[in-house]
């Protein structure tokens, strides 16, 4: 017994005097504290559940448990706990706030804010033992664990007669997703994943488990769609689906093509003439990259309208009369990440690459800060073949139902947004020639692309910032009085740091 508190002062003396300090420690004390955290983790006084997992590095568990799906600037980990039950989420919880230990949630792993490489050395509190999916179709609803990724609900939702927005890959987590607001194809039909949301279970800094809604903790209700990961770890969430009976059966149209980029200028020109803005069913996902089949720059478009072919061909009028070589199809709704898009999906889930992104929110659309964005990025890709496998990523949303959803529903501060702009640079983990001058046009990309995106300055949504923008830009400085209140409120010792960290107070 006393023995026991002992060693629980002396691992709390290193973990508050060295770990919780680590950048101003160096390597000499990142062995010690690892020596600590290991002890404190595998004490049998944790009495953990049978199905919970401690792991450390080199242990079998322990890739999965840490694993990113970006390694550009990522976070670095000493040990991993994977919980099994809801009272281990608060265990840990509690351990990392009385001693100190730096720790990240860890859903899909998904992340790749530059800024989560600020955690070195430290916990990862690992939710993919959770990834239970269940659909209630009396109440029409859903409910995931946060271990569960879109790959896990499509079929599953289309087989029980429902869909639901989501994000425009399978493997992100869809808790991960909803609580940065949640972007996608049906941000102009349903809104954001956000807004699907009805309530949460949330394990907060105190390490009391919560339900979260709009008739439970309303302020945190407010607070966690759209800066979630502030406040608490979510350890199940319940969503509003649709029937497809609602929607063509859930049958969509897809129309996929390439332009070189001689034809560029002249396409984007047909899109801010003709959707601008866009329709509420109508999306599309263009991407400007290189072919290295042919060694040009080209665009791939994947354009997605919900509803009958008859109906999308009228829509898409002014695209089919570019003359391209298309690909169309009906699809059902399920089969739209896996089908379209010339199957980009493997590729863009592949983990534990370096991905270096700079991002930014569109509200109009402009041909010639795209063709400009186009320019340079082709620059690069001449001038770094180690560079080729990057891109600059458009999004065209229709934005009607997510601007419909009042303002001060939800934290999340740009509903009158309509698209996303990405430079996304790729290269092998080694090449830091490549990755240096990928820094170099990312910054100067997004910098050249700013004035065209019709905000008054760079803005851009949680999920896609890099962290290393201004927080109004992410946030919203309408936003952030009342977000800094309820940090310092739910979050005092700030244990959710990471990523896109709140201040304690604003301004
Ligand atoms: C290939 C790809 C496609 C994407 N597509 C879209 C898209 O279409 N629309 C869109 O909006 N975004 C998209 N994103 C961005 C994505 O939404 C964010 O990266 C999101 O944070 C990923 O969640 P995750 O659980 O997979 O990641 P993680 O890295 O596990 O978590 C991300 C952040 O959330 C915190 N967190 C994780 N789990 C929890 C939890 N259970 N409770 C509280 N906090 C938690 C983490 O600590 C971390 O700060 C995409 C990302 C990738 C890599
Ligand atoms: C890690 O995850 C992969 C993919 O889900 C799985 O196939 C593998 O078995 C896991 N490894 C361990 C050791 O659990
Ligand atoms: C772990 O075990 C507990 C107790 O049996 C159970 O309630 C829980 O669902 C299990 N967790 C997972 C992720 O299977
Ligand atoms: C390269 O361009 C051709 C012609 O447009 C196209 O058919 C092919 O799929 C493209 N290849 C890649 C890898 O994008
Ligand atoms: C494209 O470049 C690769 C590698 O540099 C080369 O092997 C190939 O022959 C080139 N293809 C064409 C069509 O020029």
């Amino acid at each position: 017994m006393v023995k026991a508190k002992f060693s629980t002062w002396a691992s709390a003396l290193c973990f508050l005097s060295l770990c919780g300090d680590a950048a101003a420690h160096p390597a000499a004390t990142a062995a010690a504290c690892k020596a600590d955290l290991k002890g404190l983790l595998t004490d049998p006084a944790r009495h953990w559940a049978v199905n919970t997992t401690v792991s450390f590095p080199g242990d079998a568990t322990f890739a999965n448990a840490t694993e990113r799906w970006s390694i550009f600037s990522a976070p670095t980990y000493s040990a991993a706990v994977s919980p099994g039950t809801e009272a281990d989420v608060s265990k840990v919880i509690n351990l990392a706030r009385t001693y100190g230990i730096p720790f990240m949630a860890r859903s899909g792993g998904h992340g790749y804010a530059a800024s989560f490489g600020k955690l070195q050395n430290g916990l990862s509190l690992d939710m993919s033992k959770f990834n239970t999916v269940k659909i209630d179709s009396a109440a029409k609803t859903l409910t995931v664990g946060p271990g569960a990724r879109y790959r896990d609900i499509l079929d599953p939702l289309y087989n029980a007669g429902f869909y639901v927005q989501t994000g425009s890959c399978s493997c992100p987590s869809v808790i991960g997703v909803a609580i940065g607001g949640g972007v996608g194809r049906l941000m102009g039909e349903l809104g954001l994943t956000a807004d699907a949301l009805q309530s949460v279970r949330l394990v907060g800094a105190d390490g009391v488990a919560k339900t979260v809604s709009a008739t439970s903790y309303p302020d945190l209700w407010w607070a966690i769609r759209g800066a979630g990961a502030n406040f608490g770890v979510i350890t199940s969430a319940t969503f509003k689906v649709q029937t497809l009976a609602s929607n063509n059966n859930g049958n969509v149209f897809m129309l996929d093509f390439y332009l070189p980029k001689e034809k560029s200028l002249d396409y984007f020109k047909v899109i801010e003439k003709h959707y601008s803005p866009m329709p509420a069913n109508l999306a599309a996902v263009l991407v400007l990259n290189w072919n290295s089949t042919l060694n040009v720059s080209q665009v791939g478009s994947d354009w997605i309208f919900f509803g009958t072919e008859a109906d999308a061909r009228k829509a898409l009028a002014p695209i089919l009369a570019l003359g391209a070589q298309y690909i169309s199809a009906t699809i059902p709704w399920n089969k739209i990440i896996a089908i379209s898009g010339a199957g980009y999906d493997p590729e863009n889930c592949l983990p534990n690459k370096p991905r270096n992104s700079f991002s930014l929110n569109q509200k109009v659309y402009s041909a010639v800060g795209w063709q400009q964005g186009f320019e340079t990025i082709t620059d690069f890709f001449e001038k770094n073949p180690g560079g080729r496998a990057s891109q600059i990523m458009l999004e065209l949303f229709g934005n009607q139902a997510t601007a419909a959803v009042p303002a001060s529903e939800t934290c999340w501060p740009w509903r009158d947004v309509r698209g996303f702009f990405q430079a996304q640079f790729v290269y092998d983990a080694t090449d830091s020639a490549t990755q240096q001058a990928a820094n170099t046009y990312g910054a100067k990309i997004r910098s050249q692309y700013a004035p065209y995106t019709g905000y008054s300055k760079p803005t851009v949504f949680v999920n896609y910032a890099r962290g290393d923008e201004p927080i109004e830009n992410v946030f919203g400085a309408d936003k952030l009085p009342r977000l800094a209140q309820l940090k310092h409120k739910y979050d005092p010792s700030n244990l959710f740091a990471y990523g896109h960290p709140l201040p304690q107070s604003y301004p």
